[in-house]
């Protein structure tokens, strides 16, 4: 059970609340209080101190007992609620927990308080994990379907795109260099090159390129982008490599790796304007059943993390929502593709791995990879 526990004592009777205390720390429960009986302190408390359990008392003498579960469901409805009362008798109890209290506890039964708190916090906790994974799953879904959709038209885009660059090669061999034509037709090339390049990356994200994956040290692959990736994000802004020793080996695409690394890197040279730190850092990394339990997405196992970190920007959590979807950008239009991350997420789950952003506003940003370790002689 969390140790950071918090708890709000609804109760105007400072003994009753240290009776209660008192009982919950016999019963092992180690947890940081408040007490409060105004509704105006009540509301502040339910605001500010983020309880993880509400304990209230039934008669208060500015409001009733259920208005305070109201204002609760109200302001933190996941929060478990337990009503410990002297005067609430059968009927009412079963009346509040029709209208969403967790459980009651009778002042004088004082001793089976800790055992509903411990159930309410497993129940809430339990909850949690359940709207967290339905989340998830709802996410996979999206981008799996904004994947089929996305490899659609990028597979018929591409058809289309082979006789606009072929036929304008054809005419090119055909032309004098001094062809007032000729120009326009480079033109029209050139433009057909830069499409087939959006939808190879378009591909890459709805998996359907085919990958020459090979067993790689990752470290190497890293140690080789060095120069190129000093070169990339500027003198302004530091770069730092932690590569674990011993790092497991993983089985990707060699191109593919380093294009990951490369378009993270220019994000977060992107994030820092004004300079800052990028961090790439390299490790073993176990997952087992309790992180797979949480992330429907992973099955437990031995992996090897990459992780690209920046002191840039950040982004709130609605944009770190999106961040993976095609065509997300929030740089002005015409400026970006919103296909770089697209394109890292697609090449990481075909791959067998998983990601993950983590980001605070004005902080920075983390992506950590999540790649399966190999077995196998390094093909490089
Ligand atoms: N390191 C980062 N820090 C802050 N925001 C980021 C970072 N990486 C990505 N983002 C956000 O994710 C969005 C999508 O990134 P993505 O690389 O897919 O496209 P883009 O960078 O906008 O365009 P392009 O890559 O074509 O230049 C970005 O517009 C930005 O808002
Ligand atoms: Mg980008």
């Amino acid at each position: 059970m969390r140790s950071d526990l918090r708890i709000v004592f609804v109760e105007d009777s400072p003994w009753d609340a240290e009776l209660e205390e008192r009982e919950l720390r016999k019963g092992g429960l180690q947890f940081d209080s408040m007490r409060v009986w105004t509704r105006e302190d009540c509301v502040r408390a339910l605001k500010e101190f983020k309880p993880d359990l509400i304990i209230s008392d039934y008669s208060l003498p500015q409001m009733d007992g259920l208005a305070v579960l109201k204002m609760a469901g109200e302001i933190c409805p996941n929060v478990p609620f337990i009503f410990v009362s002297g005067t609430i008798g059968e009927e009412r109890a079963l009346e509040s927990l029709k209208r969403g209290a967790t459980n009651y506890v009778a002042k004088d039964q004082l001793k089976g308080l800790t055992t509903k708190v411990r159930r309410a916090l497993k129940e809430a906790e339990e909850r949690e994990e359940k709207r967290c994974l339905e989340e998830q799953l709802r996410e996979a879904q999206k981008m799996e379907s904004i994947g089929k959709l996305a490899g659609g038209i990028a597979h018929e885009f591409n058809n289309l795109l082979t006789p606009i660059i072929g036929y304008s090669e054809l005419v090119l061999n055909e032309i004098r260099n001094d062809d007032p034509l000729r120009q326009h037709i480079e033109e029209i090339k050139k433009a057909g090159e830069r499409a087939a390049s959006l939808t190879r990356q378009l591909l890459a994200y709805s998996r359907k390129q085919v990958l020459q994956p090979r067993v790689l040290d990752l470290n190497a692959v890293i140690a080789e982008l060095d120069k190129m990736l000093r070169r990339l994000i500027g003198a302004d802004i530091e770069l730092v490599t932690r590569l674990a020793p011993e790092l497991g080996r993983v089985k990707i695409d060699p191109s593919q790796i380093g294009q990951i690394v490369i378009n993270l890197a220019v994000n977060s040279r992107d994030a820092m304007p004004q300079g800052g730190k990028l961090t790439i850092e390299t490790t073993n990394a176990q997952l087992d059943e309790a992180y797979a339990r949480k992330n429907v997405a992973v099955t437990p196992g031995q992996y090897v993390l990459l992780s690209v970190s920046d002191t840039g920007c950040g982004m709130d959590a609605q944009t770190q929502s999106r961040v993976f979807e095609p065509f997300f950008t929030t740089k002005e239009i015409g400026k970006g593709t919103g296909l770089e991350l697209s394109m890292v997420y697609g090449i990481v789950k075909q791959s067998g791995g998983d990601i993950w952003v983590y980001s605070e506003i004005g902080r920075g940003t983390v992506f950590k990879i999540y790649l399966p370790r190999a077995e196998g002689v390094l093909s490089r």
